[in-house]
């Protein structure tokens, strides 16, 4: 589904598309997160954190499962973020928390296409 500009300024650019089961939503500018670096993104009403690391982009949802700190404000480093409250470890590839493995964060799968970061969500 094509939609219009999320800022409603009239450009006909999308920032979702569905595919199948998956909706890809438009996240972010890839230039505007630099190489080993991480932010909070909002995007349909939600916060994720977007994360630029090994190449790659990752995105996993914001919400730290201990007390709800915004995971996208913590720190990166050798692929894993910490969370800026307590410092919590999860995988940005993954989602996977390595100090506390059964509270894992969602992974959503991410592409780049025409400068854009997009994310799919089922
Ligand atoms: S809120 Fe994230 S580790 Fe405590």
């Amino acid at each position: 589904m094509w939609r219009a500009c999320r800022w409603r300024c009239g450009d006909p650019r999308r920032d979702s598309v569905a595919e199948g089961a998956k909706q890809w939503i438009d996240l972010a500018d890839a230039s505007s997160l630099a190489e080993g670096k991480g932010r909070s993104v909002e995007a349909n009403g939600r916060r994720f954190a977007l994360f630029h690391v090994g190449g790659a982009f990752h995105a996993i949802d914001d919400h730290c499962p201990h007390r709800g700190a915004p995971l996208g404000a913590g720190w990166v480093e050798n692929g894993e973020v910490f969370c800026p409250l307590h410092g919590w470890a999860f995988d940005v590839a993954t989602g996977a928390c390595s100090t506390r493995p059964d509270r894992p964060v969602k992974y959503y799968p991410t592409k780049v296409e025409d400068g854009r970061v997009w994310m799919a969500m089922e």
